[in-house]
């Protein structure tokens, strides 16, 4: 791996925890500072990323296509990831600048590995494999509770769909109840095993509270970036 200059962040936790919303928000008080963060989002953010995401999110796909192997979703997580790596992030990360992700490799821990039980080992072996085993500097993990989160996805899934003349981002939200208790634990037990890089935030709160916490995170983790 190139040795990297700039700061990766990445933002995790299940569907409708607020990751988006607080990229948003994180990334416009960094440029009010002079700081002007890429933003990326996992599966998507390059043209090949986005193609494989309008297949992976779309709940009519195993209609379509046939139902998607769990190990063809996690391989086309990958490949999007990969894809990602090179043409966005290393450029970025080299350049010097802060690159905010939403979700990476633990999305597929939590969904693949623990959600479609295929196990934490094949995801770390092909992290190491195909993303040259590229880690955040620091990673938010927003974990609302299970119930609260996927009731705000399922909304904000609906919005979607009608303003997409009926193509959706549901693929993954109409998976029964076991399946994101399985990722909510699997969240959990990343987060125990790697303290030094997740910063685990309940999730619970209001947009300005989490947002607060993750500016007080993000500036004692990134000082040198983050002017006063
Ligand atoms: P994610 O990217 O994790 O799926 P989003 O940021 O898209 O989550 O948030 C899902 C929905 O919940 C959006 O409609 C958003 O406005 C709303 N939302 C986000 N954070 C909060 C919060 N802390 N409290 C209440 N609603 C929130
Ligand atoms: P996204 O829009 O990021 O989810 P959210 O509802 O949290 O805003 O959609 C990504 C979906 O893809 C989400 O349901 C999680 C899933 N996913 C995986 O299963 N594995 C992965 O590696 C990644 C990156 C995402």
């Amino acid at each position: 791996m190139i040795p990297v200059r700039g700061t990766f962040i990445t933002f995790e936790g299940p569907d409708g925890s607020g990751k988006t919303t607080q990229v948003r928000v994180l990334a416009q008080w960094l440029r009010e500072r002079g700081v002007q963060p890429v933003l990326l989002r996992q599966p998507g953010g390059t043209p090949l990323g986005e193609r494989i995401r309008s297949i992976l999110l779309d709940s009519r796909s195993d209609l379509e296509l046939g139902p998607v192997a769990p190990m063809a979703e996690l391989a086309l997580m990958f490949a999007d990831r990969a894809q990602s790596i090179q043409q966005v992030v290393l450029p970025a990360l080299e350049r010097g600048e802060i690159v905010l992700c939403d979700r990476y490799t633990d999305s597929s821990e939590a969904y693949q590995g623990a959600g479609r039980s295929l196990g934490s080992e094949r995801v770390l072996a092909l992290h190491q494999a195909l993303c040259g085993d590229l880690q955040p500097d620091l990673t938010i993990l927003l974990l609302p509770d299970v119930e609260q989160a996927l009731e705000r996805a399922r909304r904000r899934n609906e919005r979607f769909r009608r303003q997409h003349g009926g193509k959706d981002e549901n693929r993954f939200e109409v998976e029964g109840d076991a399946f994101f208790r399985r990722v909510h634990a699997a969240y959990a037990a990343i987060a125990a095993r790697e303290p030094q890089r997740v910063v685990t935030i309940s999730g619970n709160g209001s947009i300005e509270t989490i947002a607060h916490s993750i500016r007080e995170i993000v500036q004692a983790r990134i000082a040198a970036f983050v002017p006063a």
